[in-house]
C-alpha cells in the first residue's frame, strides 16, 4: 500500500461524509501493521458536540474489531461537493486519540488530493503529549 493509495481510499471515504452544518467533507484511511484497511468519515450532529471526525471513525471501527497496532493514516479534507483541493490537518482531539494506540513514529499522510501528499510522524503533530506513561508517574 502505497501512500497515494491511502489518500485515494480516503478521498473515497470522503464521499461518505454526513457533514450538512460544516460543509466541510473530511475523508480517512487507516492503515493496520497486518495491512488491513479502515475507512472514515466525519458524521455530525445538530447538537454540534456529538460529532465525530474521520479520523476517530475509523479508529473506532478499527479498535471495535481488535486492531491495536497501526502503521499509517491518510486524511483529506475541504467543502462538501467540490474535489479536494487544499491540506486538511487531524484535530487535537484525534491526534489524541493516534497517541492512545499508536507509536511515535505512527505516519500521518496529507494530500490535496492532485497527487501529492505531505508526510508527518505522530511526534512531529503532537509533540510532548500526554500520554499512559505521564499516569504512571
Ligand atoms: N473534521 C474532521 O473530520 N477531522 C479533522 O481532523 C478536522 C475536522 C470535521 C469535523 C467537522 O465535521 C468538520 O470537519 C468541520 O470542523
Amino acid at each position: 500500500m502505497t501512500p497515494i493509495e491511502l489518500v485515494d481510499l480516503a478521498i473515497e471515504a470522503r464521499e461518505h461524509s454526513y457533514c450538512p452544518y460544516s460543509h466541510f467533507a473530511v475523508g480517512a484511511a487507516l492503515l493496520t501493521k497486518s495491512g488491513k484497511i479502515y475507512q472514515g468519515c466525519n458524521i455530525e450532529n445538530v447538537s454540534f458536540t456529538p460529532t465525530i471526525c474521520a479520523e476517530r471513525t475509523a479508529f473506532f471501527k478499527a479498535v471495535f474489531d481488535g486492531e491495536r497496532e497501526f502503521e499509517a493514516i491518510a486524511v483529506v479534507g475541504g467543502p462538501a461537493g467540490k474535489p479536494v483541493s487544499d491540506l486538511c490537518a487531524p484535530c487535537g482531539v484525534c491526534r489524541q486519540v493516534m497517541r492512545e494506540f499508536c507509536r511515535d513514529d505512527f505516519k500521518i499522510y496529507l494530500s490535496k488530493g492532485d497527487g501529492s501528499y505531505m508526510e508527518a510522524s505522530l511526534i512531529d503533530m503532537l509533540p510532548f503529549g500526554f500520554s499512559e506513561r505521564d499516569l504512571k508517574g
